[in-house]
Parts: C-alpha cells; structure tokens; sequence
C-alpha cells in the first residue's frame, strides 16, 4: 500500500508551477490538494520538510500569529528559505489565521508565500472590507490570499447555535465576487484541536459552495478529520487542508517524555534528536491520507 501510495505521489505532487496561484487553480480542476501543517520552530520545520522529501510531495508550512511575532516574520521567512535550499520539492510559508491585516501585510513585506485575513468573527461587511485591502496589498507581489466565512470551531470560537459555523452559500459568493480572493476556507462542521467525537462534516453545504464559487477551498482541523472524509472533501473541491494540533501536540508530548529522563542533563539538541522522528510520523501519516490517489 505504501509504495502504490508514493509512486502514485511521486507523479502527481512534485510537479512544477509557475506560481503559488497556478498551483491551486489546477489542484481545485484536478481534485488534488496541497497539506499545509503549523509549525513552530526550526525543529517542526525540519521534521516537515524531510517527511515532504520522504514522500515526494509539495507542502506548506504555516505560522500562526504567536509564532510569526515570536520569531519575527523576517527570521520565519529566512528560516524556510534555508529549508528551501536542501529539498526537492516546494516548501511554501503561509501566515495562518491573522485577525490582523497589519501583521498580514508585514508577513508579505518579508516574502511569505501566502497570508490568511481571518474575518470570521466580524460582519461580512467587514470581513469583506478586511479581505479586500489585504488582497489589494497582496497584488503587486503576486502573494495568495485566503479569506474565511462560517466559522472553525474548538478553541475561542463561540458559536450560538448549531448551525452558526455553517458557511452560508449567498456570504460565500458575496465575499468572493467583492474581494476576487484566492482561497476561501468555509465553516462545514470541521473543528480545531483533538474533538471528543468525530466532526459531522457538511457535505451538502461543501458541495453547494464547491458549486457556487470557482475558487479553491481550504479545510480546517485536519488532526481529527478522518482520512476518507478528508479524500472525500478533496474531490469535492477542497484544494488545501490544514493541519495542527497533531503536530506540536506531539511535540510537546515528547519532547516533555524526554525531558523528564534526562533531568537536569536535558540538552535540546539531544532532547529534540528524539523527538523529531515522532512529529515526522505524525506529518508523513497526514501526508498519506491527503494524497491518497
Ligand atoms: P488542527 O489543529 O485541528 O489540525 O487544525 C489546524 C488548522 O485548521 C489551522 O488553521
């Protein structure tokens, strides 16, 4: 199974783009869809990267906004620029979930490939009035803009009722038509972080916005989607997914194991020399549901 899956891999994703752009439009014809994982660090990064090389496939990696103000958006760009240098395939950097467009225009001041205008949590007025200045900002340097409508539950996401995530078809058109946004990443049922019981992914409302929109779509909350929802959703129009909490959760569960053995001995090189063929495993289990075909 695993080598149908990597040779199938090999001729599919590591095919060459003229642009971030070009690589979406035909992933969203074709049915494909490019992981995207948050990472944190130098650490993660590299567990990404190899497990990106292992498999033969483009990926991007994402910040969120804690870690692009941590490390500086300038420092983040050099760091994958450096990954970028020793691998086969494309690294993309994305900024994940930025309720700011301050920070979205500094992270396409320093280079980043792609920047996400969270307006969610506002009126779709205001959304769409955020979403266009980033993506009139975004233009000159040709950097994808991703905008979202509906809601990602888990975390701080209040939702009032239990249809207030569902993306709402005529917002989606609205917001898209207003802003000519890249990608759009709509609210279906899918949830941030570990959920206690199986996200109920609205396929009929996926399959309405697929139909209403050309623009490829992104998918929220892949650590707990399951695999066949996740292939399901990528023929239905879902171009990128993203992917978090299994990352740095697995992290900060090993690298806490490690620690505690080693005590007062504990050197990161050492403590993360153990850690990071777990978080490949993790990413390169990911990478297998996403590209299945
Ligand atoms: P998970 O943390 O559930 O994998 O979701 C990540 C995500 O959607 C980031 O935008």
């Amino acid at each position: 199974m695993d080598t149908v899956i990597k040779s199938n891999i090999k001729t599919i994703y590591n095919q060459d783009y003229k642009s971030l752009k070009e690589l979406f439009i035909d992933y969203r014809a074709t049915q494909r869809c490019l992981p995207a994982f948050n990472v944190n660090d130098n650490y993660d990064l590299k567990a990404v990267v190899e497990a990106s090389d292992d498999m033969d496939t483009h990926v991007m990696v994402m910040t969120y906004p804690p870690v692009a103000e941590l490390n500086t958006t300038e420092v983040f760009r050099s760091l994958v620029d450096g990954f970028k240098k020793r691998s086969k395939n494309k690294i993309f950097l994305h900024l994940d979930h930025s309720t700011s467009v301050d920070l979205c225009k500094r992270a396409i001041d320093s280079g980043y490939d792609s920047v996400m205008i969270d307006g969610s949590q506002v009126s779709l007025e205001k959304n769409i009035k955020m979403t266009q200045e980033v993506v009139n900002y975004a233009a000159s340097a040709g950097v994808v803009v991703e905008a979202e409508i509906g809601k990602i539950m888990g975390r701080d996401v209040v939702v009032k009722s239990d249809n207030d995530f569902l993306a709402d078809v005529g917002e989606v058109k609205q917001l898209f038509e207003a802003t000519d946004v890249d990608l759009v990443a709509v609210g279906i049922g899918t949830a941030h972080g570990f959920t206690p019981t199986e996200p109920k992914i609205h396929f009929d409302r996926l399959q309405e916005i697929a139909e209403a929109i050309p623009a490829p779509l992104v998918l929220h909350g892949g650590t707990g989607i399951p695999d066949t929802d996740i292939q399901k959703s990528i023929c239905m129009g879902m171009s990128k997914i993203n992917i978090g909490t299994i990352v740095h959760n697995t992290y900060m569960k090993y690298a806490f194991e490690e620690m505690k053995k080693a005590g007062n001995d504990a050197y990161p090189p050492y403590v993360m020399k153990e850690v990071l063929p777990k978080i490949k495993n993790v990413v390169k289990d990911r990478l297998k549901a996403v590209n299945y075909k």
